[in-house]
C-alpha cells in the first residue's frame, strides 16, 4: 500500500509466538498478555538499543480482548489485565518514541475466540483504533469465509484511511486462501495492505523455520516479484532467543529474513536473552541488508545436492549480500564457488562476513572460494567493488 508507509519491512515485538495466550495474570504475572508486559517490552526496547536499530512497533496479538464489546459496540480491553485501557498504553509507547500494534480477526471470532471484527463492525473498529493511538493493525481471518474476507479486507483498508490516522495494515488474508495465485490476488493485496502473512504460523523449533524457508523459496516465482516498498511478505515472527533454535540456526533465520525483505518483528522475552542472541539480533550489517531502500526481495539462487543453498539478494548502489545456507546435519561443509558462478560480473570485489565480522579483500569474479558453512548455519556476505571501497556503502558505514 503506497501511502508512505513502512518504506522498509517493519521492525518491532509481537506477543504471539512467545506469550501466545497466557491470560493468566494471577498465577503468571510477569507473563502474561497485559499492559505491563507491553511496557516491560517497550522499556528494553528503548533501554537496550533496539530502538536506535530500528525496532520500534510493540504488538499486541490476540487474547488482549474483553470477551464483550462495550455499551457503544466497541472492543475494550480486558479490564484486569490492561487497567489503563489502550489509550494510556499508546501513551507510554509512544513516549518512548515507539508505535503501538494491536491485533484483530475479520470474522465472528479471533483465532483464540475473542469478539471478531464482522463486516457491519469494520468501520468502528477502525475509529475506535485510531481514537486510541493505535499504529499498526494485524487483521487476522479466522472464523470468515471467503466472501467476507473478499469484502472484509477492503473494507478495513477503506476504514483505517478514513481516518485520517497513518496506520500500517497487516493483512492475514493470504493465509487462509492457500497462499498463493491464482487463489490470492497479490496485486490487489500490494494495493490495500502494507505486508501480509503468506503461510503457516511460525513455532519454536528448526523445523518449522525449515518448512517456512522452503515454501517461501519454492515458490518465489510467484512471491518474491510482489514484494517492495510498501508491499512485503511476511514469513512470520523472527524467535531468536527462545528455546528451539541452536546458535547457527538463529543466524540462519536473521540472514534468510535479511535476504528475503522480511519484517523483522521478534517475538521473545527481551527481559531474559542472551548475549549471543542479541548480538545476532542487533547485528548492524544484517539490519542495513534487511533495510535496504531499493526493497527488492531477495532469491534462492542455488539448491545443490550437496544440500547447499546459496541466496542472493541485490541491493543499492550495485552492492548485494549473499546468504550460503547448509541444509547438513553432519558437519561443517566445506563448499566450493566463486562469484562469477553465482552470477556475478567481472570485477574486483570486497566481500564482509556478517556474522564472522572479516573482510575478504581482493576478489575478482573467478576467485576460487572456499567457505565453511556450519550444519543448519549460514555464511552471510555483504558484497561490493573494490572501486565501491571509498565512498563505502552506506551499510557498512551502519556497521561502525
Ligand atoms: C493466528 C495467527 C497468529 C496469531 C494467532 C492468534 O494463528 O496466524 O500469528 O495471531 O492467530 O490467535
Amino acid at each position: 500500500l503506497d501511502n508512505g508507509l513502512l518504506k522498509t519491512p517493519p521492525m518491532g515485538w509481537m506477543a504471539w509466538e512467545r506469550f501466545r495466550c497466557d491470560i493468566n495474570c494471577i498465577d503468571d504475572p510477569k507473563n502474561c498478555i497485559s499492559e505491563s508486559l507491553f511496557r516491560d517490552m517497550a522499556d528494553r526496547l528503548v533501554e537496550d538499543g533496539w530502538k536506535e536499530l530500528g525496532y520500534e512497533y510493540v504488538i499486541i496479538d490476540d487474547c488482549w480482548m474483553s470477551r464483550l464489546r462495550d455499551e457503544q459496540g466497541r472492543l475494550q480491553p480486558e479490564s484486569f489485565r490492561f487497567p489503563g485501557g489502550i489509550p494510556k498504553l499508546a501513551r507510554y509507547i509512544h513516549d518512548r518514541g515507539l508505535k503501538l500494534g494491536i491485533y484483530a480477526d475479520m470474522g465472528n471470532y479471533t483465532c483464540m475466540g475473542y469478539p471478531g471484527t464482522t463486516l457491519d463492525n469494520i468501520e468502528i473498529d477502525a475509529q475506535t483504533f485510531a481514537s486510541w493511538g493505535v499504529d499498526y493493525l494485524k487483521f487476522d481471518g479466522c472464523n470468515s469465509n471467503p466472501v467476507e474476507q473478499m469484502l472484509g479486507y477492503p473494507l478495513m483498508s477503506k476504514a483505517l484511511n478514513a481516518t485520517g490516522r497513518p496506520m500500517v495494515y497487516s493483512c492475514s488474508w493470504p493465509v487462509y486462501q492457500g497462499g498463493l495465485p491464482p487463489n490470492v490476488n497479490y496485486t490487489l493485496l500490494g494495493d490495500i495492505c502494507h505486508l501480509w502473512r503468506n503461510y503457516d504460523d511460525i513455532q519454536d523449533s528448526w523445523d518449522s523455520l525449515q518448512s517456512i524457508i522452503d515454501w517461501f523459496s519454492n515458490n518465489q516465482d510467484d512471491l518474491q516479484p510482489i514484494a517492495g516498498p510498501g508491499r512485503w511478505n511476511d514469513p512470520d515472527m523472527l524467535i531468536i532467543g527462545n528455546f528451539g533454535l541452536s546458535l547457527d540456526q538463529a543466524r540462519s533465520q536473521m540472514a534468510i529474513w535479511a535476504i528475503m525483505a522480511s519484517p523483522l518483528i521478534m517475538s521473545n522475552d527481551l527481559r531474559n536473552l542472551d548475549n549471543s542472541a542479541r548480538a545476532i539480533l542487533q547485528n548492524k550489517v544484517a539490519i542495513g541488508i534487511n533495510q535496504d531502500p531499493l526493497g527488492i526481495q531477495g532469491r534462492r539462487l542455488l539448491k545443490e545436492k550437496s544440500q547447499i543453498e546459496v541466496y542472493w539478494r541485490p541491493l543499492v548502489g550495485s552492492t548485494s549480500a549473499l546468504v550460503f545456507l547448509s541444509r547438513r546435519t553432519d558437519m561443517p561443509y566445506r563448499y566450493h564457488t566463486s562469484l562469477a558462478k553465482l552470477n556475478y560480473d567481472a570485477g574486483n570485489y570486497r566481500a564482509y562476513d556478517v556474522f564472522g565480522g572479516s573482510l575478504v579483500k581482493g576478489l575478482n569474479a573467478t576467485t576460487e572460494l572456499t567457505l565453511s558453512i556450519n550444519p543448519s548455519g549460514v555464511v552471510m556476505w555483504y558484497v561490493y567493488q573494490e572501486t565501491q571501497y571509498k565512498e563505502e556503502t552506506e551499510t557498512l558505514h551502519r556497521a561502525k
